[in-house]
């Protein structure tokens, strides 16, 4: 997390004191910084420089309009999973020629949508969503751009991180059937079959994964070819891995210089849809200590933010550092749950983690850049949190946080007796 960074023992993003920002903006609070999100995205493009490759920013990481925004003003694309999606997309100043379309379950409106404005790409699922999009671009009086999200069942024996590439699970074409849908797909009017893609998972520590999925997927290229199905473009997919805590994953550089080897000599375009190892690391959620509660054997640390919030440690029993934004000099250290108000036993943010800690101290939540912000909930009627960017020394609000007034936006009484 180069962007935040200890100066004189107070925890800084960029140019700014993560204090002042709290004091500003309230908790909890998220705090994304304009220089990492940018570093990030600049190590896919430089490594991809000089090739016909497009990245594709994975929105579901990270939608807020100012990061999207960012991400559009360097030339970025986007991998978009709901109309939700593409709307703030072009809100935010994407080109929606820059645009994938993923997921599995597209509605009738929203491929309608995605061809009126002129998406890239539609990276379909399975069969029948062929069909469907094939009727839509057909009623619509289009043909539309697609491409098959290819399932390589990537062997999670030796790769246990792998969680979506898998022949059991819901997302894809299954490898076998793909030259028959390929060829399926050929015939029909009013699609156009350009690509392939894969997303074998996401928080992918080693490069190997992605090659043997690479292979696979490159094998089944050729078939294609030989059968007369040139395609235009590869797509990776998302998936590379961030250090949360003491994970190595390999650098995007590395990650796409052993793709770039595999596909020397083709003619094919690259597709990437990074997300997390694009948004993780620029951000942190601050949040205050409201009370420590040292009970025997157990301390906890309640703070004011919970797992409405940030939802990665309760579901996945994901690790992510809690730091002092304030180091402390005096006082005791000691072992803390990081626990929030939800009336949940499974709200916590963090759990034995070594403290030294005071009732009002402010503590950021690192590497929740990525899957914070958007996974958050009402639950509890807890207003979402506020979000800012930093972009060297100034902080801009980039969604006030929630009024009772926004909370209840909707709802309604049955009329009177
Ligand atoms: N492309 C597709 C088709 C995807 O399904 C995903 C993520 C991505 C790209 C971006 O993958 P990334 O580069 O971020 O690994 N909520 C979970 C992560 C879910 C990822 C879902 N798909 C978490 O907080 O860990």
């Amino acid at each position: 997390m180069d962007s935040f960074e200890y100066r004189n023992g107070r925890l800084h993003c960029e140019d700014v004191a993560l204090e002042r920002i709290a004091d500003e903006f309230g908790t909890p609070v998220y705090v994304y910084s304009r220089d990492a999100l940018e570093r990030a995205y600049l190590s896919y493009a430089t490594a991809l420089e000089g090739h016909n490759a497009l990245i594709c920013y994975a929105v579901k990481a990270n939608s807020n309009l100012a990061v999207l925004n960012v991400l559009a003003r360097l030339g970025a694309g986007f991998d978009i999973v709901s109309l939700g999606e593409l709307e703030r997309v072009l809100r935010a100043g994407g080109d929606p020629s820059k645009v994938v379309f993923s997921g599995v379950g597209k509605q009738a409106h929203e491929i309608r949508r995605a061809l009126d404005v002129g998406i890239h790409c539609f990276n379909i699922e399975s069969e029948a969503e062929l069909e469907r999009v094939n009727q839509v671009a057909g009623e619509h009086g289009s043909v539309a751009d697609i491409s098959f999200r290819v399932n390589p069942d990537v062997d999670a024996g030796t790769h246990p991180y792998i969680s979506t590439g898998l022949k059991e699970n819901k997302f894809g074409i299954a490898i076998a059937d793909a030259q028959r849908i390929y060829q399926r797909a050929a015939q029909m009017e009013h699609v156009n079959v350009v690509g392939m893609d894969c997303h074998i998972g996401s928080q992918l520590t080693e490069v190997a994964p992605f090659m043997d999925a690479l292979d696979r997927l490159l094998a089944l290229v050729d078939r294609l070819a030989e059968q007369g199905i040139a395609l235009r473009h590869l797509d990776m997919g998302g998936g590379l891995g961030v250090c949360y805590t003491d994970e190595q994953p390999p650098s995007a550089q590395s990650y796409i210089e052993a793709v770039l080897e595999k596909m020397s000599g083709r003619e094919l375009g690259l597709i990437f849809e990074p997300g997390r190892s694009i948004a993780a690391n620029a951000g942190v959620m601050l949040t205050q200590v409201e009370f420590l509660k040292l009970n025997e054997g157990k301390s906890f640390a309640i703070v004011d933010g919970a797992m409405n919030d940030l939802i990665r440690p309760s579901l996945y029993s994901a690790y992510q550092e809690i730091i002092p934004c304030s180091v402390r000099e005096a006082g005791e250290t000691r072992s803390y749950d990081v626990v929030g108000p939800v009336c949940e036993t499974g709200d916590f943010l963090g759990k034995d983690r070594d403290l030294n800690i005071e009732a009002g101290d402010l503590l950021a939540v690192c590497s929740a850049g990525a899957y914070g912000f958007v996974m958050a909930s009402n639950y509890n009627t807890r207003l979402r949190a506020a979000e800012v960017m930093v972009d060297d020394n100034q902080v801009f609000e980039v969604r006030a946080r929630e009024t009772y007034q926004d909370l209840m936006r909707g709802e309604k009484l049955l009329p009177a007796e």
